[in-house]
């Protein structure tokens, strides 16, 4: 870098509104001067689920004000941005225009350049903003929108190995949780409640442990829940608080098994490849169950594969990935101009078979 580098990133695919201003100096690694997030736990929280309306409306009130309060926190005046990333895809399409026509205006009125980031790549390259990973490594990602395994051969050649073909990891212990009556987001609630119980009193199925591949499948994984929570209340009229510990240990144990086991394959078909120091990084908020971290970090143990999960503010959706990625397309001199498209589906594997499912959180490619 013959000068340093001022990227703003915003961030509106989802239920997250995200604005972060990076610095990339000439020597060393890229800076994260400020990293603003604003949730819509709270608006979407009495429908089970993000409401695509209620999400764009809030992204098109918010984006400003979180792009405001990033410049303001990072003492970084507007003039000194020297490029704008923003996600274009794949995510809610409200949320995505919202984010890709400020970004517009912000590049036209400034004259900066603009660059479209897939909201995936932001996920994917976060290791190497968090750790300076090198390349080849594997990722996971495991969400309330997302999960799928990929190997990161660069910054922009990407192989999907696997993923759910129905719901994420997430929108499995949200589902369990409401099922039981225990607070959102359902992954903590699910998470202390298991440590309390006993994960064999009930058998869960695996699913898709049978089928060979990195495919996952959560969904059957509630319904089962679902059907013994039902049983227990017919038999005995309701539910104990240990009945409850040991059904979240037991759904718990199942998701550990499942995301241990495909890991366990991921990681034998990265391993071919012969990376001369490889690495298993996780992102997304079920990264932060401490069940399945241990599994995953066993796992990699048993493979000689080192393990790294970035900081969970950095694991979940948020602007700096996005102003990273975008760094790093930069870096390749890769532009956009204003025909820039919002694009609700955009795998980051164009090789990969579609997913069948999509998670609560819309169609995440
Ligand atoms: O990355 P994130 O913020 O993305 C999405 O919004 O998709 O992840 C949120 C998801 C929620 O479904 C939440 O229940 C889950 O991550 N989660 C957990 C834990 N903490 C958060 N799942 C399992 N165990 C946890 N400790
Ligand atoms: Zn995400």
């Amino acid at each position: 870098m013959d000068r340093p580098l001022t990227i703003l990133g915003i961030e509106s695919s989802c239920d997250d509104t995200a604005a972060a201003i990076l610095r990339q100096p000439e020597e060393g690694p890229a800076e994260i001067l400020a990293s603003v997030v604003y949730g819509q736990t709270d608006l979407h929280a009495p429908y089970g689920g993000v409401v695509p309306e209620i999400a764009a409306r809030a992204h098109a009130e918010k984006i400003d004000l979180s792009i405001e309060e990033a410049l303001a926190s990072s003492g970084v005046p507007l003039k000194e941005v020297d490029a704008i990333a923003v996600t274009s895809g794949p995510g809610l399409i409200g949320g995505v225009i919202s984010g890709v026509m400020c970004a517009k205006g912000l590049s036209a009125s400034l004259g900066v350049p603009l660059i479209g980031v897939n909201h995936l790549a932001g996920h994917a390259l976060t290791p190497r903003l968090t750790d300076q990973v090198a390349f080849p490594y594997l990722m996971l990602l495991v969400s309330g929108g997302h999960c799928q395994f990929l190997i990161a051969h660069s910054a922009e050649k990407f192989t999907r190995l696997g993923g759910t073909i129905d719901d994420a990891p997430g929108e499995a212990f949200d589902k369990t949780a409401r099922l039981l009556g225990l607070p959102q987001p359902g992954g903590p609630s699910v998470q202390s409640e298991a440590t309390k119980g006993d994960p064999k009193r009930f058998r869960f199925p695996r699913p898709l442990l049978d089928r060979p591949g990195c495919d996952m499948s959560f969904s059957g994984l509630k319904t089962a829940l679902l059907r013994q929570r039902d049983a227990l209340i017919a038999e005995q009229g309701g539910l104990t608080l240990q009945d409850r510990a040991d059904l979240c240990a037991g759904f718990q144990a199942a998701v550990v098994d499942v995301l241990a086991e495909k890991t366990r394959r991921a990681l034998a078909l990265y391993l071919e490849e012969a990376p001369s120091e490889p690495l298993l990084a996780v992102a997304g908020g079920v990264a932060a169950n401490t069940a399945i971290r241990a599994a995953l970090e066993t796992v990699c143990a048993q493979n000689n594969v080192t393990f790294t999960a970035p900081p969970l503010a950095l694991c979940t959706d948020n602007a700096a990935m996005i102003a990273y990625a975008g760094l790093e397309k930069y870096v390749a001199g890769q532009i956009d101009d204003m025909s820039l498209a919002a694009r609700p589906r955009w795998p980051l594997d164009q090789t990969a078979p579609a997913l069948l499912g999509s998670g609560k959180k819309g169609a995440k490619a």
